[in-house]
């Protein structure tokens, strides 16, 4: 099995929405969960490698596409090309759910509908990130390197912090983030905030 690291190329699209969708359940497949298998994918994955390609790096695995890290070096700015070139056509294709779906799908789609709103708290650390591997990929050091890489990439362009969010229950990316450097900085009811200035 060979692993290596390759920047993003326009034909990764569909496997990040598939990783994506692969790593949804607190970091297990989410496939089960969604009847749309692309709702999750175009909020968390594609619209950051759509937007700021030479943000999103690859984990392939004998070649294939098994893991990725992507972001914005300005989660402001970001929230705003979001709302005109992304969510704006989304909402289109996803009306409002009734007030009584409770479904995957239907969080999801309340999420489009709501955009991007960063987190005054997290204003210091202005770039944030998502990461998420296949399980082939996971446990060698190749999410150590992935965010490695990024932060570099980061520090290239002058950017001063980053954040990333984490579910509670996904216990084993709470202690990846420790372990990789960044710091509690917000705690909600299901979710930290993790920060790390540059
Ligand atoms: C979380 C994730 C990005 C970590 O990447 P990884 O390649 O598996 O982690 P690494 O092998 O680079 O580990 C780096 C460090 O974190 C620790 N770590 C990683 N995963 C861990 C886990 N599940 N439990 C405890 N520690 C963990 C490692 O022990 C290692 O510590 P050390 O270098 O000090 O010995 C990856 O497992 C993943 O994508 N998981 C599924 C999707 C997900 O949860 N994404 C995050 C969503 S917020």
């Amino acid at each position: 099995m060979s692993i290596a690291i390759r920047p993003y190329h326009p034909s990764d699209l569909y496997s990040l929405y598939q990783i994506c969708l692969k790593t949804a359940n607190s970091g297990q497949d989410g496939s089960h969960l969604y009847r749309d298998p692309e709702l999750i994918g175009a909020i968390f994955a594609a619209p950051y490698a759509v937007a700021e390609p030479d943000l999103c790096l690859i984990v392939t695995v004998d070649e294939v596409p098994s893991g990725y890290i992507l972001g914005t070096r300005d989660s402001a700015a970001f929230a705003t090309w979001a709302e005109l070139n992304w969510f704006s056509h989304l909402r289109r294709r996803y009306p409002l759910p009734a007030e009584g779906d409770h479904s995957f799908d239907a969080a999801a789609i309340r999420s489009i509908h709501e955009g991007y709103s960063p987190e005054p708290q997290l204003a210091s650390y202005p770039a944030h990130l998502h990461i998420d591997l296949l399980p082939a990929a996971q446990g060698q050091g190749w999410g150590r390197r992935l965010i490695e890489q990024f932060l570099a990439r980061l520090r290239e362009l002058g950017v001063c912090g980053v954040h990333l969010g984490v579910g509670k229950a996904n216990s084993g990316a709470v202690q990846f983030y420790s372990r990789v450097g960044f710091q509690r900085v917000l705690e909600a009811d299901s979710w930290i905030g993790y920060g790390r200035l540059l």
